[in-house]
């Protein structure tokens, strides 16, 4: 029932129940009520730049074909074929004129119309206009491109809402934009989606302790002391209004950028030209003053850290397990050096061998693993970091701020799960949005 699902998390209280990471009944509902009716980022126009250009993606676990058109618009359509439901397109990416299934045959062309059926005559009632694939609603925002299978969802911005402040960090600091380095890596790990996009919209708690510390070590450059690395006591954490969206950032402290990407990358971040350029797009000196790595989670399975520039989507596989997607951005008129600089790094540090994504992905594990248990899964999470402290709306950062060692954009992404599991439909949903008739309250809460 809505109600039991509603009370698997507790925002006043700051708690989540861990059968939502592992209930099969609760893992279907949200195919449907959080992944088919969210926008899911499927990748960069970069990579199918040109017009026949397409790649194979995932919103949640329904396969996609996501392609660039001759008019130069994107088209997202469910990658099955409507005689018997085959896998129309196999490969990764490519270039093509038209995709055939490969079981009897039948032909689609690159806006996923039905074109060709061998031994038509044989169909008499078949109307190929209306035989194509189930297609999907596109937008794109500065160079993502998202898609979204619910006619009733507002559009992308409205979606994004005041996220794109802080996804632009990242995607707008030059009026050029980003390009992805070429190459999506793929992997599959024994744990839920929900441990990977909370912690990123959440959690800079644990890149301070343990969790990272031999990383860290291991990339400090030679100059630097460990010393240099305590956590600064200056940051910020943003909880989305409303959305479910959440992103941290320290202020002006680059040694752990020094440490994850090298001093070049820290030097392009912070001085000379593109770092001008950047200051003068962002405007305000408070958010020139964000420093990177900046962790963020669009909503529900978008993560981005900028400064590393990596870009992942956390495709569920099952309430036990997720399919981690990732690629790297780097600013489009950025010198190869730096290019280069963005392609190494991001693969010492956050790829399927990454030192940061080991330590990471070890702990989401463990805990999956131990959520077998009967007693394991008796008592909720603590979620609580961060209650009853200094938060709500700031001068320089748009949305609900508070300290960066923070739970609270964990809450406000797992109260938005829940408003999604709990909604039927946009209509419904809309209704739990501030000013409407369900008010909530100042704090956002419902
Ligand atoms: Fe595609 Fe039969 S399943 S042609
Ligand atoms: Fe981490």
């Amino acid at each position: 029932a809505e109600e039991d699902i509603a009370a698997l998390v507790s925002d006043q209280h700051g708690w989540v129940d861990p059968r939502i990471y592992t209930d099969e009944a609760l893992y279907q509902l949200e195919l449907e009520r959080v992944f088919a009716k969210s926008w899911l980022l499927l990748g960069h126009e970069s990579q199918i730049a040109k017009g026949g250009d397409f790649m194979t993606n995932y919103m949640g676990e329904d396969p996609v074909l996501v392609v660039r058109q001759k008019d130069a618009s994107i088209r997202v359509f469910l990658n099955q074929c409507r005689h018997r439901g085959m896998r129309l397109c196999r490969a990764d990416c490519g270039n093509a004129k038209s995709f055939t299934c490969s079981y009897h045959g039948w032909a689609y062309d690159t806006a996923g119309t039905l074109v060709n059926v061998p031994y038509s005559e044989c169909f008499p009632t078949l109307d190929k206009k209306e035989s194509g694939p189930l297609q999907a609603r596109v937008e794109t925002y500065k160079g993502l491109i998202f898609a979204n299978w619910d006619t009733e969802a507002p559009d992308l911005a409205t979606y994004l809402g005041e996220a794109r402040f802080y996804m632009d960090h990242m995607l707008d600091r030059t009026e050029a934009g980003t390009v992805a380095i070429p190459g999506i890596q793929k992997w599959v790990i024994p744990c839920n989606w929900k441990f990977a996009a909370e912690q990123f919209s959440s959690d800079m708690y644990h890149a301070g302790t343990t969790s990272h510390i031999s990383g860290i070590l291991a990339g400090l450059p030679a100059d630097k002391e460990l010393s240099d690395l305590a956590p600064p006591t200056e940051g910020n954490q943003y909880r989305a209004l409303w959305g479910g969206h959440g992103a941290g950032f320290y202020l002006d402290d680059t040694n752990l950028l020094a440490a994850i990407m090298g001093e070049k990358v820290v030097d392009y971040w912070t001085k000379g030209a593109a770092a001008e350029k950047a200051a003068l797009r962002f405007g305000a000196t408070a958010r020139s003053r964000i420093a990177p790595p900046q962790h963020m989670t669009v909503f529900p399975n978008c993560s981005l850290l900028s400064g590393v520039n990596t870009i992942r989507m956390w495709h569920p596989r099952g309430p036990n397990e997720m399919e981690v997607w990732t690629f790297t951005v780097v600013d489009a008129d950025a010198s190869d050096e730096i290019k280069d600089e963005y392609r190494r790094h991001t693969i010492r540090t956050f790829s399927a061998g990454g030192v940061f994504e080991q330590d990471d992905g070890e702990n989401w594990v463990e805990v999956q693993q131990i959520l077998k248990g009967y007693k394991a899964r008796s008592r909720p999470f603590v979620v609580s970091m961060g209650i009853g402290r200094d938060e709500g709306s700031h001068p320089d950062y748009p949305g609900r701020i508070g300290y960066v060692y923070n739970e609270n954009a964990a809450r406000g992404f797992y109260t938005h799960w829940a408003r999604m599991m709990t909604s039927p439909n946009w209509a419904a949903l809309n209704q739990t949005r501030p000013g409407s008739e369900n008010e909530l309250d100042s704090n956002g809460i419902h």
